[in-house]
């Protein structure tokens, strides 16, 4: 679809018209600075897992789990295993959950621009509120507000993206979202092993989380609404400076922008209540795609690696600083997959990282249930010698690795890039919804079922790839570098879609 025209990389959109498909450095810039919107949320990830393994954090509010801990020689799969130690990391889930689907409308009148820096905001006054806390209250009223921080720019960033970037190289531009999240937590990760050692550290660690949020908010004002989001409120000249901008100077921008103004006026003559819209039949494989995507990146076991990954090493038998130094380990190697995602993303497409990510991480999963089972035994009594602590180590590695170029970065871009326009803020906040209602549940479950099923908790989410990746296999078609206005093409041409589209002309 692609084809050079006078050094401009051009793509032929739905109607048979070229859209510019260059990259220029006002794009780079806009998507890198967009991008940093995931700052907040891996930052919260990293810091989360090891503030709740701090024994001054621990002592203040949840003193039965140190006695738990110290009384606990007994069973390593079951020391961590406290419900409210599980709500604190976990409220911020409901409330991003909430403000996720809120979010749909706010983006849609409010532009993506504007419901980041509001989200930037939110998430500020949580980072305060929970360095300053005196109770669980404040706690958890904190990260309630984070958790608004959170649902607010999950969902406007991944859109704000899709919409920003040339359609060729949208998936790269997209997987920056990921990229940022993952810096996010090994920031925070690198902050907790040196808080671990102080008395208030945990203050340190959590207060801190001001800084990614003031780095997004001041990064979010300084760039512009999407060109198709000031369409849709009707600011067609601010559109035209904002394509004119990030298409470049020499860029024929009228055919986009005429593509952008005829969907919003077909958008607008329907004037449908979106969340309904959504619903009807001809829309059934994008409502499903962002149903499970979200869905299933959960249940691939990953945050239960993330969030507990100290508390994991912890519980397996590794010392607290080897635990933390774990983590930073995974973190790092997620970072690096990510820009393998980013560099394959729009080559070779999406299928493919799917379908490879998963059969690797399905292969780790599997491997790590036998070596814990192996190292600590069904009882979960036995001590962990190095060796098998340093396998299961680099057995997580190649998990963190596969999800980094797979279900991580396009489970923000595949919702984000389906939808038509009058939908499309509606479709992500679903996306984003399903992932933190998901990710509340298991983390919520989890350290329970390690105590429960002990090593068979890895199993668990083995089987859960296996599927995930079979439905990517039959049900997920391929759409890179389709502009996002002809994104309809794809799923008339499904094998199994085709019969719930209408064909557009
Ligand atoms: C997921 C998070 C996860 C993170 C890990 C994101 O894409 O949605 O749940 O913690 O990746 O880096």
């Amino acid at each position: 679809m692609a084809a050079g025209v006078g050094g401009h990389e051009r793509l032929i959109n739905g109607q048979g018209l070229e859209v510019e498909g260059k990259i220029t450095a006002a794009v780079v810039i806009t998507c890198i600075v967009a991008a940093s919107g995931g700052l907040i949320f891996g930052y919260d990830i990293g810091i989360s897992g090891g503030v709740t393994t701090m024994e001054p954090f621990l002592q203040k509010f949840f003193p039965s789990i140190l006695k738990n801990a110290a009384g606990a020689k007994t069973n390593v799969y079951c020391v961590y295993d406290s419900q409210v130690l599980t709500a604190f990391t976990s409220s911020l889930y409901v409330a991003g959950l909430a403000a996720s689907l809120g979010a749909s409308r706010l983006t849609a009148a409010l532009g993506r621009r504007n419901v980041m820096v509001l989200g930037g905001f939110t998430f500020l006054a949580g980072a305060a509120i929970n360095g300053g806390a005196q109770t669980i209250a404040m706690l958890i009223l904190g990260r309630i507000l984070l958790g608004f921080g959170v649902g607010f720019t999950n969902q406007a960033t991944p859109v704000y993206l899709s919409e920003v970037a040339p359609p060729k190289w949208r998936g790269a531009f997209n997987t920056g979202f990921q990229f940022f999240i993952g810096i996010g937590v090994v920031a925070a990760n690198c902050l907790n092993y040196g808080a671990a050692r102080l008395e208030w550290g945990w203050r340190l660690s959590l207060g801190l989380a001001v800084v990614p949020a003031a780095i997004m908010i001041i990064g979010a004002l300084l760039i512009s609404d999407t060109p198709s989001s000031l369409v849709e409120r009707g600011k067609l000249e601010k559109a035209k400076k904002a394509l004119a901008k990030v298409r470049g100077k020499e860029a024929d921008i009228e055919v986009e922008l005429a593509d952008l103004v005829k969907s919003s006026e077909i958008a607008k003559a329907m004037n449908q209540e979106p969340f309904l819209t959504i619903f009807e039949r001809q829309y059934r494989p994008h409502l499903v795609m962002s149903i499970a995507i979200p869905f299933f990146q959960q249940l691939s076991g990953i945050n239960i690696i993330a969030f507990y990954a100290p508390v994991l090493f912890q519980s397996l038998g590794f010392g607290k600083d080897s635990a933390l130094i774990g983590a930073i380990i995974l973190g790092l190697v997620n970072l690096a997959s990510i820009l393998v995602s980013t560099a394959v993303v729009d080559r070779y497409g999406r299928r493919l990282l799917f379908i490879e990510g998963g059969a690797q991480m399905f292969i780790c999963q599997v491997a790590v249930a036998f070596v814990v089972a192996a190292a600590a035994g069904t009882s979960g009594t036995r001590h962990i010698s190095k060796e098998y602590g340093a396998s299961i180590v680099a057995l997580m590695c190649a998990y963190a690795a596969g999800f980094g170029w797979s279900w991580g970065p396009l489970s923000w871009l595949i919702p984000s890039e389906i939808f038509p326009v009058k939908i499309r803020t509606t479709g992500q906040s679903i996306s984003v919804a399903v992932n933190f209602a998901t990710t509340f549940i298991l983390s919520q479950t989890f350290l329970t079922m390690l105590c429960h099923f002990k090593y068979g908790a890895f199993l668990f989410y083995a089987g859960w790839i296996a599927v995930m990746t079979i439905f990517i296999v039959f049900f997920m078609p391929e759409t890179k570098g389709i502009p996002l206005n002809s994104m309809h093409q794809v799923w008339e041409k499904h094998w199994f879609w085709r019969r719930f589209v209408t064909v557009q002309p």
